[in-house]
């Protein structure tokens, strides 16, 4: 993996290309306001527009957002379709800034369990962004870890079947080849907000080497002196990817 560049701005020494989020928390964020948990998601789309604003200004690369998981069906079914509704809404209300501010959109997840009309939003979205460079913003949706492995050891025993490759064939590199955002930088900062501490899915195999941050603010509550507080902590620690830390000292030198 390549090494962090140099920040764009600020003064860092190590920033993050790719930061993962689990944007956990809008429903106590509501609940402890005696509100509804829907006014606790609606809060949570502010925080998602200040935190994307804060990579752009940062320099930040790819940023990936949980933002329903393949287990988040299991929620009532009220919430499901207000969700769905939000991200609809979302959508369609961001896109054109996004487009301005150079954000290139992507999504990852089953989407074939969503509405039609909000597959052909998503598919819209990103063939309008594609060719945008300052940010990638990938929205993790009816996603889950263990579905993006399961998809990609699909996709190789179909290949093997079809005589386009031997089962031996098959190792590290050819797996992660099939997973989505193999093409991207891997994360390199994890933040998990809501004060749980646990990866519920998200990017299993992605998150290797990430250096993972939990926060016990909600995430409505997620600002941008909070969002400098984790590159803060990443850009204290030291990435040993294996090695000791007098090699990577030594190589930093070099
Ligand atoms: C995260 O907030 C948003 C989604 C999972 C869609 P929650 O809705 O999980 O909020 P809490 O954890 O109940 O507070
Ligand atoms: C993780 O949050 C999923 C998203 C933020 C989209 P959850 O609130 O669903 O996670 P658990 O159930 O507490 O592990
Ligand atoms: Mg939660």
């Amino acid at each position: 993996m390549e090494p962090p560049r140099t920040p764009r701005r600020g003064t860092r020494q190590q920033l993050p290309r790719h930061v993962a989020i689990i944007m956990d928390g809008n429903g106590r964020w509501a609940r402890r306001r005696g509100l509804p948990r829907a006014l606790g998601h609606r809060e949570g789309v502010k925080a998602v527009r200040r935190t994307v604003e804060a990579c752009l200004d940062t320099g930040v690369e790819v940023l990936t957002l949980f933002a329903f998981s393949s287990e988040n069906w299991r929620r009532p079914a009220t919430e499901v379709g207000l969700l769905m509704d939000l991200f609809l809404r979302t959508l369609r209300k961001e896109i054109t800034r996004l487009h301005r501010n150079g954000v290139r959109l992507r999504f990852i997840g089953d989407r074939r369990a969503f509405p039609q009309r909000l597959q052909e939003l998503m598919q819209e979205a990103e063939r309008q962004t594609a060719d945008n460079e300052r940010l990638t913003l990938v929205v993790a949706v009816n996603y889950g870890g263990r579905w993006d492995m399961a998809e990609a050891a699909r996709r190789l025993a179909a290949r093997v079947a079809a005589g386009e490759m031997a089962a031996d064939d098959i190792d590290v590199e050819t797996l992660q080849r099939e997973l989505s955002i193999h093409d991207l930088p891997e994360p390199d900062l994890f933040i998990r907000t809501g004060g749980e501490q646990r990866i519920s899915n998200f990017l299993l195999w992605q998150l290797a080497y990430t250096e993972l941050y939990f926060t016990d603010l909600l995430w409505p509550d997620f600002d941008r002196a909070a969002f400098d507080e984790a590159l803060d902590s990443f850009a204290g620690r030291q990435r040993r990817f294996g090695r000791t830390g007098e090699q990577v000292e030594q190589s930093r030198r070099a």
